[in-house]
């Protein structure tokens, strides 16, 4: 299936914070994404940057693909100036997505930042079965809480600053939340956000033994698995993040 597509840019506006939301329209509608799947996007119609930039999706709507993406340097910079009615050409579905959870596990899904992007997509195809766990720095950081509140079976916030939610980091409402569980057998972990987020939550994971996949982020330059620019180390030998991934087992990775 051809995963080349040009796609014409709908919308590209500011949501809140640093959060943008992008929808793209594309006449191609041959592959539906699924959720913790991304895209690689052409930032810049120069070859300044060069490659092209990895964004998970966030929803589809008929041939509409939309990503929310924080800008973070000079290639997201620069997308977020690309104006309405300008061509991208993009790559994907690409990688592997989320198992969803069988009939007997309960999900739950945490996310930090703008990783919401991709556990928005899966809690909103659990609908209603999973409990949401959302963590920024502090409310500005936060989107789509009302949308999210629609599909969650509930849905706990924290910042760091206090501003909305606990105060204090998404481990701290996920230990809260283990610590009324009576057992762990049944539940499973969907996480996607900043690197010392997954750790910490691997990191719970493996000392409760709970079952579960992260999302893990690398950069990337090619997407397609041809590159080796975005290996990462598991205990299955080392494995591209694009191709194999981004989503892999919680216990999985191998932490360096
Ligand atoms: C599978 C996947 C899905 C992603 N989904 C989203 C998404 O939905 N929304 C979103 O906002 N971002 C997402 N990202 C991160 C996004 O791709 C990077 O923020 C972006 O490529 C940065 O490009 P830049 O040119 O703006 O920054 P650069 O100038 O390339 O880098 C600026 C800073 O960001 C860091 N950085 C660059 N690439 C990444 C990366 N891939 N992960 C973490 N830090 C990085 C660099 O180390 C540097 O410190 C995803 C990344 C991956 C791998
Ligand atoms: S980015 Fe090239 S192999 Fe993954």
């Amino acid at each position: 299936m051809n995963k080349y597509l040009t796609a014409t840019i709908k919308e590209n506006s500011r949501i809140n914070g640093s959060n943008n939301l992008l929808a793209l329209y594309i006449k191609d509608t041959s592959e539906n994404p699924v959720p913790g799947q991304f895209y690689m996007l052409e930032v810049s119609s120069s070859y300044d940057p060069l490659l092209k930039r990895p964004l998970s999706i966030f929803r589809k709507i008929n041939n509409e693909l939309q990503f929310l993406y924080r800008i973070k340097g000079k290639g997201t910079e620069k997308l977020q100036k690309m104006r309405e009615g300008t061509n991208i050409s993009i790559i994907g579905p690409l990688g592997n997505g989320y198992p969803l959870p069988s009939e007997k596990q309960i999900p739950l899904l945490i996310a930090g930042g703008v990783g919401v992007a991709s556990i928005f997509s899966l809690a909103e195809k659990l609908d209603k079965k999973a409990y949401v766990f959302y963590g920024g720095r502090n409310k500005d950081e936060l989107v789509m809480k009302d949308e999210i509140r629609n599909f969650a079976k509930e849905l706990f916030i924290s910042t760091d600053d206090g501003s909305e939610g606990e105060k204090g980091t998404v481990i701290d409402i996920l230990n809260k939340f283990l610590d009324s569980q009576g057992s762990m057998e049944s539940l499973v972990i969907y996480v996607c956000g900043p690197l010392p987020m997954l750790r910490a939550v691997a990191e719970v994971a493996v000392n409760k033994k709970i079952a579960g996949y992260i999302s893990a982020e690398e950069n990337m330059a090619c997407g397609i698995g041809a590159c080796l620019g975005c290996v990462i180390k598991t205990k299955h030998n080392y494995k591209r993040v694009c191709r194999e991934g981004p989503v892999f087992s919680i216990h999985e990775i191998i932490w360096e």
